[in-house]
């Protein structure tokens, strides 16, 4: 095992280089390494202590996981709350001009052109990519990287109609879709804001043409009328949560893809439909009529284009011209996160759940070995590896079991010809396998402190008392729980894994809902409910972001924190509540903690914008119509890491 000690020498080394870097950078003024570009912008010069080291988390990380705050009270409000001495500030808005030639934002005369170099629309996974470089940890400035989930056309477009959707609302739409990347910087005062022109700024959409890669790529299944190789694909749908690899590319999983489609009924029997079979799709009108507009939507026209949707896409945020590529080898699903370890011996892990209910947690591993001292060397590591599927055993332990296709049921004469269908139908297979069908996988996270997987488990009101399981104990899940996972050994590439339940969501105050907080008294802690995009500080407290809260505890979405040990663990505490309608869809640090940047989704999702001011329910962000989604940073007032007293 010397090949693995040295590997894990290397990247050890690497985390060194990575800390003398970080000395260097804090040696320089910060105005020179923002350059022309933010003379240019006219920003204020930063204190050269704004910039610090880099370090790896798991060896610095400090073990005080105090979270000095108290926990705010539930809210209904159309207003977001954040505990006394927290400051919050709005960073970038749907319609913001990303590009100097960008339109101003103009909400009655919207265009398609205009969206794809503006904000996108329901902002939703978010990550912080430190500038200059990804080699360095600067907590001043930074790209943000920006999921555009979908799209509301009731609150975009001022009294939209279905059956009146033009095709300009539906290019609109489209352009919507997608990512943004985006600088910021914080200034002299600590606010943090977008810099519209900046060198980096990007907007991905459903019409950016990206690579088909790894395994899946070229299949019969993957071609249509307009690519007959079944490798370039137009743009990318449905990007909900994602995630960030250790050589500073970003992850976007795509999500709902289905939802775009129509008249899946008109596809003959035959693959294009079998391996459709699990996966959702409308058999007349999904929820969006772009089918109307676009042959590719129209599943009687292009049976095979929804094929092409539902992967993990990879691209470089440092290079704006970088072409995304969808990694079939991480398996199509409705993917949520996509959550990356180094294994001890250099191999990439990548953690990555289904959100359906019933569906299943997968986690691959690739074969190449993570190389630490050439960046662009491990570009192509996640075309090449196994993907596998969690098995919760009622023991407490687990397994990851491998989807290769020829072993075990994964054969031809099952309906898996080749491994690009075993990707393709990755649903498919991993029922055949035996894999467990959890309560709505969504994000899966590594605590940086105590190594271990948090797998959140948003609800499951199907779930009936025929078919709990220890790993899904209650029927009718309406609350969500979260399982914590300890890989074997700690090692994040090991097949066998143990588990427990680490909470099951509700109001800790009402017996009814059988919650349980890792033990902590319930009585004490904040109710909580559908748990959906999670993360960790560098302290190891859990982050929770909440999905679904107005239907369960009629209040507010919003995000709470928990430690996840010592004496406080499991005591969950509020800092944040969204406004009506919304979902406080995701969260990231910078990389001092000072700064939390959420993502406010939908705002006054189940409103319109129609003339009638009342059909409105949110006035988000700016106190008028249209309302929309937007990026807050939260701060402490005093300038102190947002977590810790
Ligand atoms: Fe887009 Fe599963 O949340
Ligand atoms: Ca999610
Ligand atoms: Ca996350
Ligand atoms: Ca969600």
């Amino acid at each position: 095992m010397s090949d693995q000690k040295n590997i894990g020498d290397l990247i050890q080394e690497r985390f060194d280089r990575r800390r003398l870097l970080g000395d260097l950078f804090k040696a320089i003024p910060v105005a020179a390494l923002m350059g022309s570009q933010a003379e240019a912008q006219e920003l204020p010069a930063m204190a050269p202590e704004m910039v610090k080291a880099a370090g790896p988390v798991p060896r610095e990380a400090p073990k005080d996981s105090r979270l000095g705050f108290e926990s705010i009270g539930a809210s209904k409000d159309d207003a977001i709350s954040v505990p006394p001495g927290h400051g919050v500030s709005v960073v970038i808005k749907w319609g913001d001009p990303l590009f100097a030639n960008s339109p101003a934002f103009s909400p009655l005369n919207q265009s398609g052109a205009a969206q794809a170099t503006q904000f996108g629309y329901n902002n939703d996974w978010l990550d912080f990519f430190s500038l200059p470089s990804p080699e360095v940890s600067n907590p001043a400035s930074g790209l943000l990287a920006v999921n555009h989930e979908y799209t509301n056309p009731e609150l975009m477009f001022r009294n939209w109609t279905l059956a009146g959707q033009t095709r300009e609302q539906t290019d609109i739409e489209l352009n919507a879709h997608g990512l943004t990347v985006v600088e910021v910087a914080r200034d002299r005062t600590g606010d943090w804001n977008y810099i519209a022109g900046a060198r980096l700024n990007r907007r991905i959409t459903a019409f950016t043409p990206m690579d088909i890669t790894g395994p899946a790529a070229g299949s019969e299944l993957l071609r249509t009328s307009v690519d007959p190789t079944g490798r370039r694909v137009m743009g990318t749908l449905n990007n909900c949560s994602g995630g960030k690899t250790p050589w500073g590319t970003v992850l976007s999983g795509e999500e709902n893809f289905h939802q775009y489609f129509a008249n899946f009924s008109a596809v003959p029997a035959g693959p294009s439909r079998a391996n459709n079979a699990l996966y959702g799709m409308p058999n007349t009108t999904g929820s969006y009529p772009w089918n109307r507009h676009y042959d590719r939507f129209d599943m009687a026209k292009e049976p095979n284009e929804s094929f092409r949707f539902g992967w993990v896409v990879e691209f470089d945020p440092y290079d704006v011209n970088s072409v995304p590529k969808k990694r079939t080898a991480l398996g199509r699903f409705r993917h949520e996160a996509c959550t990356i370890q180094i294994a001890p011996d250099g191999r990439i892990v990548a953690y990555s759940g289904d959100d359906e209910r019933f569906q299943f947690a997968y986690k691959f591993i690739s074969n190449g070995r993570y190389n630490p001292f050439d960046r662009a060397a491990n570009f192509d590591l996640l075309d090449d590896g196994t993907l596998y599927v969690a098995k919760f055993n009622a023991d407490g332990t687990g397994e990851w079991l491998p989807m290769i296709q020829g072993r075990g049921p994964l054969t031809a004469a099952n309906g898996f010809p080749d491994q690009a269908t075993v990707l393709i139908n990755s649903r498919g297979a991993a029922a055949r396998l035996g894999a467990t069908p959890m309560d709505r996988p969504e994000d899966m996270e590594v605590n940086p402190v105590n190594g271990k997987v948090y797998l959140a488990l948003t609800n499951n009101t199907s779930r009936t008392d025929r078919d709990i399981d220890k790993a899904n104990p209650r029927s009718n899940n309406r609350f969500g729980h979260i399982i914590e996972l300890t890989e074997d050994n700690g090692d994040h590439s090991a097949l066998r894994f143990f588990w427990e339940i680490f909470i099951l969501c509700g109001d800790g105050k009402n017996r009814a809902h059988g919650t349980f907080f890792a033990g902590y008294d319930p009585s004490q802690v904040s109710a909580l409910a559908n748990p959906d995009n999670i993360a960790f500080d560098s302290k190891g407290n859990l982050w929770i972001a909440t999905d679904g809260q107005p239907n369960t505890l009629g209040i507010n979405d919003g995000i709470y924190a928990v430690a996840t040990d010592g004496t406080e663990r499991g005591n969950v505490k509020q800092l944040f509540s969204g406004v009506v309608g919304a979902e406080a869809a995701s969260l990231v640090f910078n990389p001092d903690d000072s700064a939390l940047f959420i993502t406010i989704q939908h705002p006054g999702e189940g409103g319109r914008w129609t003339d009638n001011p009342a059909d409105l329910t949110s006035r988000f962000p700016d106190g008028a119509a249209p309302n929309k989604p937007a990026v807050v940073a939260i701060r402490k007032v005093s300038g102190n890491p947002v977590v810790g007293s």
